[in-house]
């Protein structure tokens, strides 16, 4: 039996798509713990391309089940196409897709708050994807939430939804949006409702009786690790608790049972939206590695930005949630660099400092220290054996190693599902 874990350990976007329908293989169960539709997992295997936001991406294994879990937020609305689209290519959904009551609903009301907020902050926005994913978990910390077990129970759902757009359409009415109407909101909702209803059952038993059988089961994580909202890079992170530490509350999970925390990392390093990025190469190379990464969100479809693997972050990432070990993905996109390279470190006025010394602001000043390696000029691309990559390819990724100090367990040369070299 083993818990493994995928966390994201850059900016989101890292691959974990890919990772998980391949490690889906040999899992029992499949689980989301955090996040919401903010996410676009890609997979590509013989069922076809897929942008996974809500549904976990081991849905595609028959043996496989998967569980949305409490700590997700969910757009009923954009479930019901990703299960539609499933279904319509040839993906068996029923008795395989368990969706958590306990998760909190994202309301219309959530999704117009996203977009005032970012207006409203101008050149300072977040840069979010606009899907009302901090505003619905503002709303599940502070008990003003709605959740799916309440929409189970017609009573329960309206007044909520009463005394949310009491204050809601204040809201709204004063920052210039169209105030919401209860009746119009409940039909769509209700609607809802009945479509989803067959997949809406309290996961906490099946997946402790997962542990106690030793079943295999694989955590999903969404975003990625500097997107966390207490150890990225706030005010530029997401609502939810990306860290392993996620899954505990996220999922009814006890930490002591997770066995493998794998950390997923591009061999280089993308952010979208707004916030520091300290190895970020504006054009040039950040251009070539973005067309030829094809670097374009999987969920707003807006360019990704791009530049070299950040060593002081991969650390950090490493350190916090605990990993056992390292997929790294891409690696062929390099295959054409003369020159790679690797920040290895910070310095501020010449002196080493840490990533978690300071915050946005001190992430702007300081000074990333670069090492450079010999690119290998050679196609990796679907290499499925570590003795067949080139000779500098080899020494990058040793590197990678030994400066965070954990294993590289997978290394992916290739979107599709067997591109991948396991070690
Ligand atoms: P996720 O959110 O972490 O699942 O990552 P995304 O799906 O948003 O972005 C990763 C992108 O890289 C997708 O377009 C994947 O199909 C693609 N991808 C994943 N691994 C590899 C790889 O090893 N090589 C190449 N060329 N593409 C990859
Ligand atoms: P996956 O799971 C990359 C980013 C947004 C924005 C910030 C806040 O595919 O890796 P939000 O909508 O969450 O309030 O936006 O977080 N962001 C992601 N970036 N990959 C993601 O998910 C992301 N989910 C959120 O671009 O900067
Ligand atoms: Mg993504």
């Amino acid at each position: 039996m083993a818990l493994n874990v995928v966390i994201g350990a850059q900016w989101g976007d890292e691959g974990k798509g890919k990772i998980i329908d391949y490690l889906a293989a040999r899992s029992d169960y499949v689980i989301r713990f955090h996040g919401g539709n903010n996410a676009g997992h890609t997979v590509i295997n013989k069922f076809g391309k897929f942008a996974m936001h809500l549904v976990p991406s081991g849905i595609f294994h028959a043996k496989t089940k998967v569980i949305i879990g409490n700590g997700v937020v969910v757009d009923l609305q954009v479930l019901l196409e990703e299960i539609e689209i499933l279904k319509k290519s040839g993906v068996k959904v029923k008795n395989k897709l368990f969706l958590s009551p306990r998760c909190h609903l994202i309301m219309p009301y959530h999704k117009l708050l996203d977009s005032l907020y970012e207006k409203a902050k101008g050149k300072g926005k977040t840069g979010t994807t606009g899907r009302g994913i901090g505003p619905t978990y503002s709303d599940k910390v502070s008990y003003n939430g709605i959740r799916i077990a309440d929409l189970m129970n017609s009573k329960s759902f309206s007044d909520k939804l009463a005394i949310q757009l009491l204050v809601k359409n204040k809201i709204l009415k004063a920052l210039g949006a169209p105030e919401l109407v209860q009746k119009d909101i409940e039909k769509v909702f209700f609607g809802f409702r009945e479509k989803i209803k067959s997949f809406v059952s309290e996961p906490f038993s099946l997946i402790q009786d997962a542990i106690k059988n030793r079943k295999n089961i694989l955590l999903e994580g969404a975003q990625g690790t500097f997107l966390d909202n207490d150890w990225g890079t706030y005010p530029f992170v997401t609502g939810s608790t990306v860290l392993t530490g996620g899954i505990n509350a996220g999922a009814g999970i006890p930490q002591n049972k997770i066995n493998n925390v794998i950390g997923i990392a591009k061999a280089y390093a993308t952010r979208v939206g707004e916030g520091p990025f300290p190895t970020e190469l504006a054009q040039g190379i950040g251009e070539k590695l973005r067309t030829i990464g094809g670097e374009f969100g999987a969920t707003t479809g807006r360019p990704r930005r791009c530049g070299w693997l950040d060593i002081e972050l991969l650390k950090f990432a490493s350190y916090i949630n605990g990993f056992t070990k390292l997929a790294i993905t891409k690696l062929d996109i390099l295959d054409s660099f003369k020159e790679i390279k690797i920040c290895t470190h910070y310095t501020l006025n010449g002196k080493k400092v840490n990533y978690f010394d300071g915050d946005s602001n001190f992430l702007l000043k300081i000074k990333p220290v670069y090492r450079s390696f010999k690119g290998w000029e050679k196609s990796t691309k679907g290499i499925t054996k570590y003795n067949d990559l080139p000779k500098e390819a080899k020494i990058y990724l040793k590197a990678i190693e030994k400066l965070t100090d954990t294993p590289i367990k997978y290394i992916s040369t290739g979107p599709k599902r067997q591109e991948i070299i396991k070690i």
